[in-house]
């Protein structure tokens, strides 16, 4: 296989490395902002280079954002190559274009590390689709949020000191908004939403409620309750279409969740005829990204599906059937209350834009 590899940030310098050492992978170009001393393989600063090269059968686009990253993946598939990215925000927000004009090309798209990092996730779940039926999927989705509030808990700190801490780590960028309002872990749910249930929901009809708004308060009373609390993705099939969101969910100290800590992410699946599966591992990290960035590209080599699954029935986000127990926390204090789920982030929503304090957190079902 021979590569044009766009980006040498830290998913690419990664890959860089991992590709060299795998025989037959070749990294034929490297596309740079500025020519690079420590990456010793030829190097552009002109994509058409890769474009327009016919040796190159597979892109591998680690740049992120959606521009020009949107350019340069259509066009290399245009062009007949195979792409293999880690970029959910773009495969999330361009998803039916994206894998129609892999299926209109005849070439591999792929993008295993765009959730869960280094858990092979979308993999597993595209595999289990061809065998059983996947009605559910949750789970920590989003490193930064997870060490932020792991280190709350641990530590009985604020949220803004944990924050400049996850900074400080590399866990959190400079603008923490995706991470911390919980668009990152709705791009990845929404991804697994579509690959699970042969579907293709819209990232902007899934409510998001995020941690900034969390105090050490709050955690002390979960605490005293025996309660953990972690940003929570979750989706389930109802009657009438996809239930979906992402919130702060409280879980027992004793549990497998409250387990999870720092930057890890545990993701889940309920499958009709299996039940129920856990993946844990590193959401994030150069090595770990990589690993299933290279493992796409030896499996298309290896003449495997070329993307997860066939079928993209569009379908609305619903969530009045779903009615759980939240904590609420106002400057009023903080009660407990029976919502659904549409009417909690109803709620989220109006203090939002009065700008008043507010925090919730969803209850989890003990099982
Ligand atoms: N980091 C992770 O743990 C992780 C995990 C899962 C998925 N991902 C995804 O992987 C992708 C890459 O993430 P990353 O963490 O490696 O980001 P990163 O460290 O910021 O690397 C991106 C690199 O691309 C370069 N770049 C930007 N625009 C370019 C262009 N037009 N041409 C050539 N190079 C360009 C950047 O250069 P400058 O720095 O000079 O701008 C930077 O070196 C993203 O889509 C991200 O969401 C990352």
């Amino acid at each position: 296989m021979k590569i044009g590899l766009l980006g040498f940030g830290t998913v690419g310098s990664a890959f860089y490395t991992l590709a060299r050492e795998c025989p037959g992978t070749e990294i034929a170009r490297l596309l740079v902002l500025e020519k690079l001393p420590q990456a010793d393989c030829a190097q552009t600063t002109d994509f058409a280079d890769i474009v327009n090269d016919p040796a190159i059968d597979t892109v591998v686009e680690l740049i992120g954002g959606l521009h020009p990253a949107y350019e340069f993946v259509t066009a290399a598939m245009k062009a007949g190559k195979n792409v293999v990215t880690a970029n959910k925000q773009l495969v999330c927000a361009c998803y039916d274009e994206l894998v129609t004009l892999a299926e209109k090309q005849g070439v591999a798209l792929r993008c295993t590390a765009a959730a869960g990092g280094g858990i092979p996730w979308l993999h597993s779940l595209a595999r289990l689709t061809a065998c059983d039926r996947v009605t559910a999927v949750s789970g920590i989705m989003n490193g930064t949020t997870n060490y932020i509030l792991s280190a709350m808990t641990d530590q009985g700190t604020e949220y803004a000191d944990n924050l400049r801490e996850a900074q400080r780590l590399g866990y959190a960028e400079a603008d923490p908004t995706a991470d911390v309002e919980g668009y990152d872990a709705c791009r990845k749910l929404v991804l697994s939403v579509n690959i699970a249930f042969g579907v293709s929901i819209p990232e902007a009809e899934v409510p998001c409620f995020g941690i900034s708004g969390i105090a050490a308060a709050d955690i002390a009373a979960f605490k005293r309750l025996g309660l953990v609390c972690k940003l929570i993705a979750h989706a389930e099939l109802t009657e009438n279409g996809v239930a979906a969101c992402v919130e702060p969910m409280l879980f027992p100290v004793s549990g497998q969740m409250a387990h999870i800590n720092g930057p890890d992410n545990l993701i889940s699946l309920r499958a009709e005829r299996v039940g129920a599966q856990s993946f844990a591992g590193a959401g994030a990290g150069g090595f770990p990204t990589a690993s299933n960035v290279l493992a796409d590209c030896l499996e298309i080599a290896a003449g495997c599906a070329p993307f997860y699954i066939a079928e993209r029935r569009p379908l609305s986000v619903g969530n009045d059937g779903l009615r759980q127990r939240y904590y609420v926390r106002t400057d009023a204090g903080a009660d407990s209350r029976l919502m659904t789920v549409r009417e909690a982030h109803a709620l989220a929503a109006e203090y939002k834009n009065n700008q008043q304090p507010f925090f919730m957190a969803a209850v989890a079902e003990e099982k």
